[in-house]
């Protein structure tokens, strides 16, 4: 779409969704909420609400919602690029589309020639360079050998700072708002402009052709920020462009399989080891813009290495979500495959290839498992497996990691593998992984009443009350903490670790916590609009929410973080129980160890209970 992020911004911030609204329907106002009848289905008492504070609508009766953008697409059917048009029209917004003076692709070219010509200019003063500054890069560079012809390949740079890159674009005649909006020059307070990278290892990061869009760069030697990166421009959004893919692309295609790691030094490296279809996401988690991305080169395999550290490790759990249906057999489309592996010793590529070489490299790529198993393995090494205890906490752990596919046979075959390394039987095993309550097989409005065909042809079966229930607190908390940023980022944590037990929730979740970490920031109406270009449903279930009458935001969210962590111990005590019961091959001490706990658990539940209900 040839509409920047910025400009649709400055729309949304000129548009009033009450006003909007206003010219097309009659409004009633209660309270500091608008309400009317549904323009898209027929009512005649109002079931849609319109909220001036978030800028979201949400119908009722019909189930969608969404920002001003989602309500002019659906009102007069129009493109998400011409309800920009619509809505900037109305706010008198010039977006640079509209302008006659800049087309909007003439403006993209032409950040594309200033991102060229930065990468020209540090290019030639990394090679040559007169300072001590450049020499010492240079020196930076070769001790991490990263000399020879690798600064040529590579196209490397060194940014000198104190506006020498300023100062030769615009000998080059760029204009300054131009060097802003490529995010090669900043502008602090109004004041004169300034070059945004400051003595610097500079790495082009370029797209699929090879053309140079963004820029990472790196201090010489120690200090803060390590890595400093183009922001998202015009050409760059970092959810979609990897590290070295122009490079990779190649050899994805001629083995099939891509290898994903996490720095720009480990792609180079690997490539120079002759391992040439790495490439790196730009310090953000692998998205499924980027997986698509690579799927379009490499159609066997993806490989996600994950280093060592701990920060790898985090990496390594947020890509357990995406574990979904379309991963089983029953999907029956012919995916690429994704797999993962931790390189050991708080190891990162490039260290491994150093010290280890690139055969022993290839081997434990070749060794990677499939992303489930992964999963699986890595819950258990959490676990003491050693005490029953243990094993029943561990099962649980592992079976979250199947939740989202636990209807699948892939999921029941790991189900049966996990009873035999577990020491359970295996009925009880597929008992849990049923228990589980995972996805009423993936459809996005999960909370229907009847059983059903499910989208991947699976029969559904109906769902308990509870278990409805249980979905609806939910989506009732993802739709409040989404409706309000600043507290989903305070609950991240819930976020992060609850047990969701609707697959779509567990994804709503995960998709918050994504948009949340590129931008904390961020405002209602963006989030909801951000999650739902991964999840077009989103928009309807996230609006859904509102406080009734004197309920306060906090109180409201904190029965509902309560009410969850109430139903995630029930869940687990009466996995131990179940375990308790098929105790025979646990010794006394471990039956005793696990009683005790169970009894333990059962008390902190009973607290929780006994204090938990809706303050309204
Ligand atoms: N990164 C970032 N900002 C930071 C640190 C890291 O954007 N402050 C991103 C960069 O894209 C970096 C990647 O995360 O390439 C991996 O980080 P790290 O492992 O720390 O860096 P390496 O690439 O290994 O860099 P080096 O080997 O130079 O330390
Ligand atoms: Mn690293």
């Amino acid at each position: 779409m040839a509409i920047s992020d910025e400009d649709i911004n400055k729309v949304r911030e000129a548009t009033d969704i009450v006003a909007l609204f206003s010219e097309r329907v009659p409004l009633r106002q209660r309270g500091r909420e608008y309400w009317c009848c549904c323009p898209f289905h027929n009512e005649k008492t109002p079931s849609c609400k319109i909220d001036p504070s978030t800028q979201l609508w949400h119908c009722f009766g019909c189930g969608e919602g969404g920002d001003a953008f989602g309500f002019v697409m659906k009102a007069d059917d129009l493109s998400f690029p011409d309800a920009i048009r619509y809505l900037a029209d109305r706010a008198h917004v010039d977006i640079h589309e509209t302008g006659a003076t800049r087309m909007p692709q003439s403006r993209k070219a032409r950040l594309r020639k200033v991102c060229e010509a930065t990468d020209e200019f540090y290019h030639a003063q990394l090679m040559r360079g007169k300072s001590k500054e450049a020499a010492a890069a240079r020196s930076y560079l070769s001790g991490r050998n990263f000399g020879g012809d690798v600064p040529k390949k590579w196209h490397l740079g060194f940014a000198p700072g104190r506006q020498a890159l300023v100062r030769h674009l615009s000998s080059l005649s760029f204009a300054p708002d131009e060097m802003i909006d490529a995010n090669v020059a900043v502008q602090r307070d109004g004041g004169r402009i300034n070059d945004r990278f400051y003595n610097r290892v500079m790495f082009p990061i370029n797209d699929p052709q090879g053309e140079c869009i963004a820029f990472g760069g790196r201090v010489i030697g120690d200090g803060e920020p390590k890595y400093l990166n183009s922001q998202e421009t015009p050409l760059f959004h970092k959810s979609n462009v990897l590290y070295g893919l122009d490079k990779a692309k190649k050899a994805m295609a001629a083995s099939g399989i891509a290898i994903v790691v996490e720095g720009y030094t480990d792609v180079i490296a690997l490539h120079e080891n002759g391992i040439e279809n790495a490439v790196a996401t730009l310090g953000t988690a692998l998205t499924i813009q980027h997986v698509r991305l690579i799927s379009k080169h490499a159609s066997k395999r993806i490989v996600y290495l994950f280093d060592g550290d701990a920060a790898g490790q985090r990496a390594a759990d947020r890509a357990l979500g995406f574990i979904n249906e379309d991963m089983t057999p029953e999907a029956g489309k012919a995916r690429v495959e994704l797999c993962a592996v931790t390189l050991p010793d708080d190891l990162d590529p490039a260290d491994f290839v150093a010290k280890r070489g690139a055969d022993e490299l290839t081997t434990l790529v070749q060794g990677a498992k499939p992303l489930v198993l992964y999963g699986i393995d890595r819950r258990l090494s959490k676990h003491d497996l050693s005490s029953a205890e243990g094993r029943t906490r561990a099962l649980t752990d592992a079976l979250s990691v199947l939740a989202p596919i636990k209807s699948s046979l892939l999921a029941k075959d790991y189900a049966v593998q996990l009873a035999s390394r577990l020491q359970m039987r295996e009925a009880d095993v597929l008992d849990a992984l049923a228990r589980t309550q995972a996805p009423r097989a993936y459809r996005e409005n999960d909370e229907g009443s009847t059983g059903n065909e499910s989208e991947s042809g699976a029969i559904v079966t109906e769902l308990s009350e509870s278990e409805k229930n249980r979905r609806k607190f939910e989506r009732r908390l993802l739709s409040l903490l989404a409706q309000n940023p600043e507290r989903a980022l305070q609950n991240a944590d819930v976020l992060a670790q609850t047990q969701w037990r609707g697959a779509v929730n567990a994804q709503l979740a995960e998709t918050i916590l994504g948009v949340l970490a590129e931008k904390q920031d961020v405002s209602a109406a963006n989030l909801i609009s951000r999650v739902a270009d991964t999840m077009p449903r989103a928009a309807g279930s996230l609006t859904s929410a509102s406080l009734s009458d004197g309920e306060s935001l906090d109180e409201a969210i904190a029965f509902l973080v309560e009410e969850l962590e109430i139903g995630d111990i029930e869940n687990s005590l009466s996995l131990m129980n179940a375990q308790m019961k098929h105790a025979d091959n646990m010794s006394q001490e471990e039956r005793d160890i696990m009683f005790m706990s169970i009894v333990q658990m059962q008390k902190s539940l009973a607290a929780k209970r006994a204090t938990h209900q809706p303050r309204v």
